[in-house]
C-alpha cells in the first residue's frame, strides 16, 4: 500500500491499496531489487535519479500558478525549452511527454497536407506509418539495402532521394530514421542538400540519438547536418524517464505555428510535470556534468567493444561491417551481437536466464544491448564476461561450422490501397495459404523495433509470408498475426474483404 509518510498539507491522502495497483507496484519493486541488469530502456537505468526527482508524487501537479502551461509556454517551461534548444544547438525545441511517437505524429501532420505525398525510408518506426494513415497520405518508400554479411539495414543514400523525385515531384516531406535501432547512421547532410534544393523539409527520427551531441565518440547529430525537424527520445539513451522526448526545429521550411498546434493536438492537455521535470533535470545534468559523465562512459564503452571484438564466434557489429557509402557512421553505444542465422533469440534468452542480463531486443540473427552514460563498471564487466564465455562455448559446440547470416532482404509489397482506406474496409482472418495475393488489413511487425513488415493496403506476397515463418521459427513474437499453434498454417492474418466498406 502506498501512503504518504507525512500527511500532505491539504490534509488528505488517497489509499492506493487496490489489488491491481498493488500487483503492478509489487512487481515493479521486486524487479527493481533483483540482480537483473537493465541493458534496455529507459536510459536512467534506475541508477541515476537526479537530485530532487526522488519524491515524484510530491511533484505531480497540474498547471498551478507559477508553473506555466506547456501548450502556451511563457514562463518556466518556455525557459526550460529554450535551455534545451541551446544545449542541442536548435533554433527551437519543444518538450514532448508522449515520446518520440507524439512528436513524429505532430511533425508529419504539420508538414504535409491531407492526402499529400510523403517520402519515407521503409525502415521507419510504426508511428510514421500511423501519421501517414491518419493524414490520408500517399507514401513512397526508399528501401534501405541490407548489409551483405550481417543482416542489418544500411543507411539511406542521398541519390535514392533524387531517383524518387523523378517519379514523384509532388513529395511534401522526407522522413528518415537515423540512427536505426542497430545504430546505423545515414548521410543526413547529403539527404538535406537533395531535399532543400527542392524546398522540401527533412524530418529525422533520431529517437535513438539524443546522446550524439555530448561526445565526439558518437556520430554527428542530424541537427548539425541541417535537418529541419529532429526528434529525440530523451528516455532511450539519456538518464530521463520513459515517454520523455524533444522535438527540435530549425530553418524556414517548417511552418512553426502549425507545428506548435500539432504538438498541442498530439499531447495530453495535462502534460506530466514529473516527465517535464525529468527532461529539464536531464538537460541540466548534461550541461553541468555531461563532459565528465560521457568521458567515463565512452572510455568504458571502448574498452568493452575492444574486448568483445576479440570473440571469434559471436560477432560485435562495427563500422567496418557497413558500406561506407550508404552508412556514414555507426552509433557505438549499441552493442549488437550476432550469433548466427536464427540464433538471436537463443542468445537473448541465455543472457537473461543464465547471466541475469536483460537485453533490449532479439532479432533473427542478433541480440541487442542498449548502453547509456548511466551504466556502471559492474554492468559492463558482467556483459563482457558473459559474452566471452558464451563465445567459447559456441566455438566448442560448433567447431569448424560456417557462420551463416540471414541474408533475406526486406520484402517490397505492392501498395494496392492507401492505409487509411484499408483500415476502414471490412476484414477477415485468413490462413497463409489463402492470404497470399490478398490485401493486408492490419500492420505486421516485431516489437521492438516496430518497423512494419506489412502495412494495411499492401498485397501479401509469398516473400512476406516466408519472412513471417522465419520469424516464428526463430521464436520471435510477432504483432499483427493471430497464432493458434506452432505450425505454419496455425496462424491467420487480417485481410481486407474487397469492395466492402465498414
Ligand atoms: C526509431 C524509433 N522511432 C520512434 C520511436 C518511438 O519512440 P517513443 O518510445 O519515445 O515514443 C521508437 C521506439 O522504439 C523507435 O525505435
Amino acid at each position: 500500500m502506498i501512503r504518504e509518510r507525512t500527511a500532505p498539507t491539504s490534509g488528505f491522502s488517497i489509499d492506493m491499496g487496490k489489488d491491481q495497483q498493488r500487483r503492478l507496484y509489487d512487481r515493479l519493486m521486486e524487479y527493481g531489487r533483483s540482480a537483473a541488469y537493465p541493458f534496455h530502456m529507459p536510459g536512467h537505468k534506475r541508477r541515476i535519479t537526479p537530485q530532487g526527482m526522488k519524491e515524484t508524487y510530491r511533484m505531480d501537479i497540474t498547471e498551478v500558478d507559477g508553473f506555466d502551461n506547456l501548450h502556451d509556454a511563457r514562463g518556466i517551461l518556455k525557459e526550460a525549452q529554450e535551455f534545451a534548444a541551446e544545449l542541442y544547438g536548435a533554433e527551437e525545441t519543444r518538450f514532448c511527454v508522449n515520446g518520440s511517437t507524439g512528436a513524429i505524429l505532430a511533425a508529419i501532420s504539420a508538414v504535409c497536407s491531407p492526402g499529400g505525398r510523403i517520402l519515407v525510408a521503409r525502415n521507419c518506426h510504426k508511428s510514421v506509418y500511423h501519421a501517414i494513415e491518419i493524414n490520408g497520405l500517399r507514401a513512397s518508400y526508399i528501401y534501405p539495402h541490407t548489409s551483405q554479411r550481417y543482416a542489418v539495414c544500411e543507411g539511406i543514400y542521398p541519390q535514392d532521394i533524387d531517383k524518387e523525385w523523378i517519379k514523384y515531384p509532388d513529395i511534401q516531406a522526407i522522413v528518415i530514421t537515423s540512427p536505426t535501432y542497430e545504430g546505423v547512421v545515414s548521410d543526413i547532410s547529403g539527404i538535406c542538400r537533395a531535399a532543400h534544393s527542392r524546398g522540401v523539409p527533412v524530418i529525422v527520427d533520431e529517437a535513438h540519438g539524443a546522446h550524439f551531441p555530448f561526445s565526439a565518440y558518437f556520430p554527428q547529430s542530424a541537427l548539425q547536418c541541417g535537418a529541419d525537424i529532429v526528434i529525440h527520445s530523451v528516455h532511450k539513451t539519456l538518464p530521463a524517464m520513459t515517454q520523455t522526448a524533444l522535438l527540435h526545429v530549425s530553418g524556414d521550411l517548417v511552418d512553426r505555428e502549425r507545428l506548435r498546434r500539432m504538438m498541442t493536438i498530439y499531447q495530453s492537455s495535462s502534460p506530466s510535470y514529473i516527465l517535464m521535470g525529468s527532461i529539464d533535470s536531464c538537460m541540466h545534468l548534461l550541461h553541468e556534468e555531461g563532459e565528465a559523465l560521457f568521458d567515463r562512459y565512452t572510455d568504458r564503452l571502448e574498452s568493452l567493444r575492444r574486448d568483445l571484438s576479440a570473440c571469434r564466434r559471436i560477432h560485435l557489429l562495427s563500422r567496418e561491417d557497413l558500406d561506407p557509402e550508404r552508412s556514414i557512421d555507426l552509433d557505438r553505444s549499441k552493442i549488437v551481437l550476432f550469433a548466427g542465422a536464427g540464433r538471436g533469440e537463443a542468445l537473448y534468452q541465455r543472457l537473461r536466464e543464465d547471466y541475469g542480463l536483460q537485453f533490449e531486443m532479439a532479432a533473427p540473427d542478433f541480440a541487442l544491448a542498449m548502453t547509456s552514460a548511466a551504466d556502471d563498471e559492474e554492468g559492463f564487466d558482467r556483459l563482457r564476461e558473459a559474452i566471452l564465455q558464451l563465445d567459447r562455448e559456441y566455438r566448442e559446440e560448433e567447431e569448424g561450422a560456417d557462420w551463416e547470416a540471414d541474408r533475406a532482404k526486406m520484402p517490397r509489397p505492392e501498395q494496392i490501397l492507401p492505409a487509411w482506406q484499408a483500415v476502414r474496409m471490412k476484414k477477415e482472418n485468413t490462413r497463409p495459404a489463402e492470404a497470399a495475393g490478398r490485401i493486408a488489413a492490419g500492420y505486421v511487425y516485431l516489437y521492438p523495433p516496430g518497423i512494419p513488415l506489412l502495412v494495411p493496403g499492401e498485397r501479401i506476397s509469398d516473400e512476406t509470408l516466408v519472412r513471417i515463418f522465419a520469424w516464428r521459427r526463430a521464436g520471435l513474437e510477432i504483432t499483427g498475426i493471430c497464432e493458434e499453434g506452432p505450425g505454419a498454417e496455425e496462424i491467420t492474418l487480417q485481410t481486407v474483404i474487397e469492395g466492402e466498406h465498414v
